[in-house]
Protein backbone atom coordinates (compact mmCIF):
# COMPACT_ATOMS: atom_id res chain seq x y z
CA UNK A 1 0.00 0.00 0.00
CA UNK A 2 2.85 1.90 1.38
CA UNK A 3 4.68 0.97 -2.07
CA UNK A 4 1.94 1.66 -4.20
CA UNK A 5 1.29 5.39 -2.91
CA UNK A 6 4.81 5.80 -3.59
CA UNK A 7 4.46 4.34 -7.19
CA UNK A 8 1.38 6.84 -7.79
CA UNK A 9 3.41 9.81 -5.96
CA UNK A 10 6.42 9.02 -8.78
CA UNK A 11 3.76 9.15 -11.79
CA UNK A 12 2.85 12.47 -10.74
CA UNK A 13 5.67 13.80 -10.68
CA UNK A 14 6.87 12.22 -13.44
CA UNK A 15 3.66 13.68 -15.29
CA UNK A 16 3.82 16.81 -14.28
CA UNK A 17 7.77 17.04 -14.88
CA UNK A 18 6.80 16.90 -18.97
CA UNK A 19 3.76 19.50 -18.47
CA UNK A 20 5.08 23.39 -19.95
CA UNK A 21 7.04 24.89 -17.82
CA UNK A 22 4.07 28.14 -17.22
CA UNK A 23 1.52 24.97 -15.31
CA UNK A 24 4.61 22.55 -14.06
CA UNK A 25 6.72 24.28 -12.67
CA UNK A 26 4.20 25.90 -9.92
CA UNK A 27 3.00 22.75 -9.72
CA UNK A 28 5.78 20.97 -9.11
CA UNK A 29 6.44 23.31 -6.46
CA UNK A 30 3.25 22.57 -4.59
CA UNK A 31 3.98 18.93 -4.60
CA UNK A 32 7.41 19.02 -3.37
CA UNK A 33 6.07 21.57 -0.57
CA UNK A 34 4.11 18.49 0.82
CA UNK A 35 0.36 17.72 1.30
CA UNK A 36 -1.02 14.40 2.95
CA UNK A 37 -2.16 12.65 -0.56
CA UNK A 38 -5.52 11.46 1.46
CA UNK A 39 -7.53 11.05 -1.63
CA UNK A 40 -5.46 8.89 -3.44
CA UNK A 41 -5.05 6.64 -0.41
CA UNK A 42 -8.34 6.28 -0.54
CA UNK A 43 -8.99 5.37 -4.05
CA UNK A 44 -6.34 2.40 -3.60
CA UNK A 45 -7.55 1.07 0.14
CA UNK A 46 -10.90 1.16 -1.52
CA UNK A 47 -9.95 -0.95 -4.17
CA UNK A 48 -8.12 -3.90 -1.73
CA UNK A 49 -11.70 -4.25 -1.26
CA UNK A 50 -11.65 -5.82 -4.20
CA UNK A 51 -10.33 -6.96 -7.40
CA UNK A 52 -6.81 -4.53 -7.24
CA UNK A 53 -5.28 -3.81 -10.51
CA UNK A 54 -2.42 -1.27 -10.13
CA UNK A 55 -2.28 -0.04 -13.91
CA UNK A 56 -5.83 1.14 -13.85
CA UNK A 57 -5.79 2.47 -10.13
CA UNK A 58 -2.55 4.34 -10.50
CA UNK A 59 -4.45 7.02 -13.25
CA UNK A 60 -8.00 7.43 -10.65
CA UNK A 61 -5.59 8.33 -8.46
CA UNK A 62 -3.54 10.48 -9.77
CA UNK A 63 -6.78 11.97 -11.30
CA UNK A 64 -7.84 12.75 -8.04
CA UNK A 65 -4.93 14.06 -6.39
CA UNK A 66 -4.52 16.52 -9.34
CA UNK A 67 -7.65 17.34 -9.01
CA UNK A 68 -7.46 18.07 -5.20
CA UNK A 69 -4.38 20.36 -6.51
CA UNK A 70 -6.35 22.16 -8.73
CA UNK A 71 -9.46 23.24 -5.93
CA UNK A 72 -6.46 24.14 -3.89
CA UNK A 73 -4.87 26.54 -6.20
CA UNK A 74 -8.41 28.07 -6.81
CA UNK A 75 -9.08 28.17 -3.20
CA UNK A 76 -6.08 30.10 -2.86
CA UNK A 77 -7.11 32.67 -5.06
CA UNK A 78 -10.78 33.10 -3.86
CA UNK A 79 -9.96 32.57 -0.03
CA UNK A 80 -6.92 35.30 -1.11
CA UNK A 81 -4.59 33.02 0.86
CA UNK A 82 -0.77 34.02 0.52
CA UNK A 83 0.65 30.36 2.13
CA UNK A 84 -0.18 27.03 1.27
CA UNK A 85 2.08 24.03 2.68
CA UNK A 86 4.61 25.93 4.44
CA UNK A 87 5.03 28.16 0.48
CA UNK A 88 3.60 30.83 -0.85
CA UNK A 89 0.77 30.00 -2.73
CA UNK A 90 0.64 29.62 -6.87
CA UNK A 91 -1.66 32.83 -6.58
CA UNK A 92 0.89 34.77 -4.40
CA UNK A 93 4.05 34.04 -6.42
CA UNK A 94 2.18 34.57 -9.70
CA UNK A 95 -0.50 36.43 -9.58
CA UNK A 96 -4.06 35.77 -9.48
CA UNK A 97 -4.93 35.62 -13.55
CA UNK A 98 -2.14 32.77 -13.92
CA UNK A 99 -3.45 30.61 -11.05
CA UNK A 100 -6.79 30.52 -12.54
CA UNK A 101 -5.32 28.97 -15.35
CA UNK A 102 -2.38 26.97 -13.68
CA UNK A 103 -5.28 25.18 -11.74
CA UNK A 104 -7.73 25.11 -15.04
CA UNK A 105 -4.90 23.01 -16.63
CA UNK A 106 -4.55 20.61 -13.58
CA UNK A 107 -8.75 19.73 -13.88
CA UNK A 108 -8.27 18.76 -17.52
CA UNK A 109 -5.45 16.97 -17.11
CA UNK A 110 -7.05 15.29 -14.16
CA UNK A 111 -10.12 13.95 -16.60
CA UNK A 112 -7.49 13.05 -18.96
CA UNK A 113 -5.93 10.42 -16.44
CA UNK A 114 -9.50 9.27 -15.00
CA UNK A 115 -9.76 8.48 -19.19
CA UNK A 116 -6.65 6.41 -18.94
CA UNK A 117 -8.90 3.71 -16.45
CA UNK A 118 -11.27 3.11 -19.45
CA UNK A 119 -13.92 3.28 -17.26
CA UNK A 120 -16.28 6.34 -18.29
CA UNK A 121 -17.69 5.89 -15.22
CA UNK A 122 -14.74 7.02 -13.18
CA UNK A 123 -14.66 10.05 -15.19
CA UNK A 124 -18.10 10.63 -14.81
CA UNK A 125 -17.80 10.10 -10.67
CA UNK A 126 -14.79 12.91 -10.86
CA UNK A 127 -17.16 15.69 -13.04
CA UNK A 128 -19.83 15.32 -10.97
CA UNK A 129 -17.52 15.75 -7.86
CA UNK A 130 -16.17 18.67 -9.34
CA UNK A 131 -19.15 20.20 -10.54
CA UNK A 132 -20.71 19.82 -6.74
CA UNK A 133 -17.06 21.69 -5.68
CA UNK A 134 -18.09 24.54 -7.80
CA UNK A 135 -21.10 24.90 -6.64
CA UNK A 136 -20.29 24.87 -2.97
CA UNK A 137 -17.55 27.42 -3.98
CA UNK A 138 -20.17 29.60 -5.81
CA UNK A 139 -22.70 29.27 -3.01
CA UNK A 140 -20.17 29.86 0.13
CA UNK A 141 -19.25 33.19 -1.82
CA UNK A 142 -23.02 34.23 -1.04
CA UNK A 143 -22.64 33.92 2.70
CA UNK A 144 -19.42 35.73 2.73
CA UNK A 145 -19.27 38.65 5.50
CA UNK A 146 -22.54 36.60 6.80
CA UNK A 147 -20.98 35.91 10.15
CA UNK A 148 -24.73 34.83 11.60
CA UNK A 149 -25.23 32.18 9.03
CA UNK A 150 -25.80 28.57 10.63
CA UNK A 151 -25.35 25.26 11.01
CA UNK A 152 -27.10 23.79 8.34
CA UNK A 153 -25.89 26.16 5.82
CA UNK A 154 -21.96 25.52 6.76
CA UNK A 155 -22.90 21.23 6.90
CA UNK A 156 -24.14 21.62 3.31
CA UNK A 157 -21.61 24.05 2.53
CA UNK A 158 -18.64 21.71 3.47
CA UNK A 159 -20.39 18.69 2.09
CA UNK A 160 -20.13 19.95 -1.28
CA UNK A 161 -16.35 21.71 -1.12
CA UNK A 162 -14.84 18.55 0.65
CA UNK A 163 -16.57 15.34 1.16
CA UNK A 164 -18.05 15.37 -2.25
CA UNK A 165 -14.20 14.29 -3.18
CA UNK A 166 -13.78 12.27 -0.61
CA UNK A 167 -16.96 10.22 -0.55
CA UNK A 168 -16.26 10.20 -5.03
CA UNK A 169 -12.27 8.85 -4.33
CA UNK A 170 -14.15 5.43 -1.92
CA UNK A 171 -16.75 5.33 -5.00
CA UNK A 172 -14.05 5.18 -7.70
CA UNK A 173 -11.94 2.67 -5.55
CA UNK A 174 -14.84 0.77 -5.43
CA UNK A 175 -16.14 1.17 -9.24
CA UNK A 176 -12.35 -0.23 -10.43
CA UNK A 177 -12.22 -3.20 -7.86
CA UNK A 178 -15.96 -4.06 -8.89
CA UNK A 179 -17.34 -3.80 -5.67
CA UNK A 180 -21.00 -5.30 -5.41
CA UNK A 181 -23.08 -1.96 -4.48
CA UNK A 182 -23.98 -2.32 -0.75
CA UNK A 183 -19.95 -2.55 0.04
CA UNK A 184 -20.21 0.72 -2.51
CA UNK A 185 -22.44 2.74 -1.37
CA UNK A 186 -21.16 1.65 1.98
CA UNK A 187 -17.59 3.54 1.08
CA UNK A 188 -19.22 6.07 -0.23
CA UNK A 189 -20.79 7.11 2.51
CA UNK A 190 -18.08 6.45 4.72
CA UNK A 191 -16.00 8.87 2.57
CA UNK A 192 -18.60 11.52 3.03
CA UNK A 193 -18.68 11.39 6.82
CA UNK A 194 -15.19 11.01 6.61
CA UNK A 195 -14.77 14.13 4.69
CA UNK A 196 -17.06 16.22 6.92
CA UNK A 197 -15.12 15.49 9.67
CA UNK A 198 -12.01 16.20 7.87
CA UNK A 199 -13.70 20.02 6.87
CA UNK A 200 -14.43 20.42 10.24
CA UNK A 201 -11.00 19.56 11.70
CA UNK A 202 -9.14 21.79 9.26
CA UNK A 203 -11.54 24.77 10.62
CA UNK A 204 -10.65 23.66 13.54
CA UNK A 205 -7.22 24.15 12.55
CA UNK A 206 -8.01 27.81 11.38
CA UNK A 207 -8.75 28.64 15.11
CA UNK A 208 -6.33 25.90 17.35
CA UNK A 209 -3.43 25.13 15.12
CA UNK A 210 0.28 27.41 14.40
CA UNK A 211 1.04 28.12 11.05
CA UNK A 212 4.44 26.44 11.29
CA UNK A 213 2.72 22.94 11.56
CA UNK A 214 -0.58 23.74 9.23
CA UNK A 215 1.30 25.56 6.84
CA UNK A 216 -1.02 27.80 6.11
CA UNK A 217 -1.93 31.05 8.04
CA UNK A 218 -4.00 30.83 11.27
CA UNK A 219 -7.40 32.71 11.76
CA UNK A 220 -8.09 33.24 7.97
CA UNK A 221 -11.99 31.85 7.88
CA UNK A 222 -13.02 34.52 9.46
CA UNK A 223 -10.48 37.07 8.14
CA UNK A 224 -11.98 36.63 5.03
CA UNK A 225 -15.69 36.07 6.42
CA UNK A 226 -16.22 32.96 6.88
CA UNK A 227 -18.05 32.20 9.37
CA UNK A 228 -17.11 27.91 10.36
CA UNK A 229 -18.42 25.66 13.13
CA UNK A 230 -16.02 26.77 15.81
CA UNK A 231 -17.44 30.45 15.38
CA UNK A 232 -21.06 28.96 15.69
CA UNK A 233 -20.53 27.28 18.44
CA UNK A 234 -19.01 29.63 20.43
CA UNK A 235 -22.33 32.11 19.97
CA UNK A 236 -24.36 28.66 21.37
CA UNK A 237 -23.00 30.79 24.53
CA UNK A 238 -24.95 33.46 24.79
CA UNK A 239 -22.32 35.96 26.82
CA UNK A 240 -19.87 34.98 24.45
CA UNK A 241 -22.22 35.81 21.16
CA UNK A 242 -22.88 39.29 22.91
CA UNK A 243 -19.12 39.89 22.82
CA UNK A 244 -18.58 38.76 19.34
CA UNK A 245 -21.75 40.46 18.14
CA UNK A 246 -20.05 43.87 18.63
CA UNK A 247 -17.62 43.16 16.67
CA UNK A 248 -19.24 40.88 14.15
CA UNK A 249 -21.69 43.29 11.35
CA UNK A 250 -23.09 40.89 8.24
CA UNK A 251 -21.67 42.76 5.20
CA UNK A 252 -19.35 44.15 6.83
CA UNK A 253 -15.45 42.96 6.22
CA UNK A 254 -13.34 42.60 9.71
CA UNK A 255 -10.55 44.85 9.89
CA UNK A 256 -6.80 44.12 10.98
CA UNK A 257 -7.20 44.53 14.53
CA UNK A 258 -10.50 42.84 14.70
CA UNK A 259 -9.80 39.46 13.18
CA UNK A 260 -6.94 38.60 15.60
CA UNK A 261 -9.65 39.48 18.34
CA UNK A 262 -12.52 37.74 17.41
CA UNK A 263 -10.33 34.45 17.02
CA UNK A 264 -8.85 34.54 20.75
CA UNK A 265 -12.81 35.07 22.01
CA UNK A 266 -13.50 32.13 19.83
CA UNK A 267 -10.47 30.28 21.33
CA UNK A 268 -11.10 31.45 24.99
CA UNK A 269 -14.77 30.03 24.97
CA UNK A 270 -13.76 26.72 24.28
CA UNK A 271 -15.65 26.63 21.22
CA UNK A 272 -13.11 24.97 18.57
CA UNK A 273 -12.87 22.08 20.91
CA UNK A 274 -16.41 21.51 21.28
CA UNK A 275 -16.30 22.05 17.43
CA UNK A 276 -14.23 19.10 17.32
CA UNK A 277 -16.05 17.01 19.27
CA UNK A 278 -18.95 17.21 16.47
CA UNK A 279 -15.93 16.42 13.88
CA UNK A 280 -15.29 13.11 16.54
CA UNK A 281 -19.15 12.06 15.82
CA UNK A 282 -19.03 11.74 11.96
CA UNK A 283 -15.62 10.32 12.66
CA UNK A 284 -17.08 7.65 14.00
CA UNK A 285 -20.33 7.28 11.80
CA UNK A 286 -17.43 6.62 9.26
CA UNK A 287 -16.31 3.78 11.25
CA UNK A 288 -19.60 2.49 11.38
CA UNK A 289 -20.15 2.28 7.62
CA UNK A 290 -17.35 -0.17 7.74
CA UNK A 291 -18.70 -2.88 9.16
CA UNK A 292 -20.40 -3.27 5.13
CA UNK A 293 -16.78 -4.50 4.34
CA UNK A 294 -14.66 -7.52 5.51
CA UNK A 295 -12.99 -7.19 8.70
CA UNK A 296 -8.93 -7.28 7.70
CA UNK A 297 -6.72 -4.95 7.61
CA UNK A 298 -8.14 -2.14 4.66
CA UNK A 299 -10.92 -2.05 7.58
CA UNK A 300 -8.57 -1.35 10.03
CA UNK A 301 -6.81 1.46 7.94
CA UNK A 302 -10.18 3.12 6.93
CA UNK A 303 -10.98 2.89 10.39
CA UNK A 304 -7.68 4.45 11.39
CA UNK A 305 -7.95 7.09 9.00
CA UNK A 306 -11.14 7.61 10.68
CA UNK A 307 -9.06 8.21 13.91
CA UNK A 308 -6.12 10.76 12.17
CA UNK A 309 -8.55 13.25 10.40
CA UNK A 310 -9.58 14.36 13.77
CA UNK A 311 -6.42 14.20 15.55
CA UNK A 312 -4.35 15.29 12.92
CA UNK A 313 -1.85 18.63 13.75
CA UNK A 314 -2.00 19.38 9.75
C1 LIG B 1 -7.03 21.04 2.32
O1 LIG B 1 -6.96 19.68 2.09
C2 LIG B 1 -8.37 21.53 1.89
C3 LIG B 1 -9.46 20.93 2.66
C4 LIG B 1 -10.36 20.22 2.08
C5 LIG B 1 -9.55 21.16 4.08
P1 LIG B 1 -5.83 18.78 2.71
O2 LIG B 1 -5.75 19.04 4.17
O3 LIG B 1 -6.04 17.37 2.27
O4 LIG B 1 -4.53 19.38 2.02
P2 LIG B 1 -3.13 18.70 1.71
O5 LIG B 1 -3.25 18.05 0.37
O6 LIG B 1 -2.80 17.70 2.79
O7 LIG B 1 -2.18 19.86 1.71
C1 LIG C 1 -11.41 23.69 1.53
O1 LIG C 1 -11.66 24.76 2.31
C2 LIG C 1 -11.22 24.12 0.12
C3 LIG C 1 -11.45 23.15 -0.93
C4 LIG C 1 -12.14 22.07 -0.83
C5 LIG C 1 -10.88 23.49 -2.20
P1 LIG C 1 -10.60 25.69 3.01
O2 LIG C 1 -10.57 27.02 2.36
O3 LIG C 1 -10.86 25.64 4.49
O4 LIG C 1 -9.21 24.97 2.73
P2 LIG C 1 -7.82 25.54 3.22
O5 LIG C 1 -7.95 25.77 4.70
O6 LIG C 1 -7.58 26.79 2.46
O7 LIG C 1 -6.85 24.44 2.91
MG1 LIG D 1 -8.90 28.16 1.74
MG1 LIG E 1 -9.32 25.81 5.95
Amino acid sequence: MVADLATVEAALRDGIRHDPDEVGVPMTDLFAAGGKRVRPALVLLSARLGQYDLDQLTPAAMAVELTHAATLVHDDVIDRSSVRRGRPTVAASLGDEPAIVVGDFYFAKAYEHAARTNSTEVVAILARAVMEICAGEVRQQAIRYRYSTGVDEYMQRIEAKTATLLAACCDIGAVLAGLPPGQRSALHEYGRMLGLAFQIADDVLDYLGSEGEIGKPIGKDVTEGFATLPLMVAMEDESVAGRLRSVLQDGRELTAQEAPAVVEIVRESGAPQRALERAQEYAAAASLQLRAVAAGPVRGALAALTEYVVSRKL
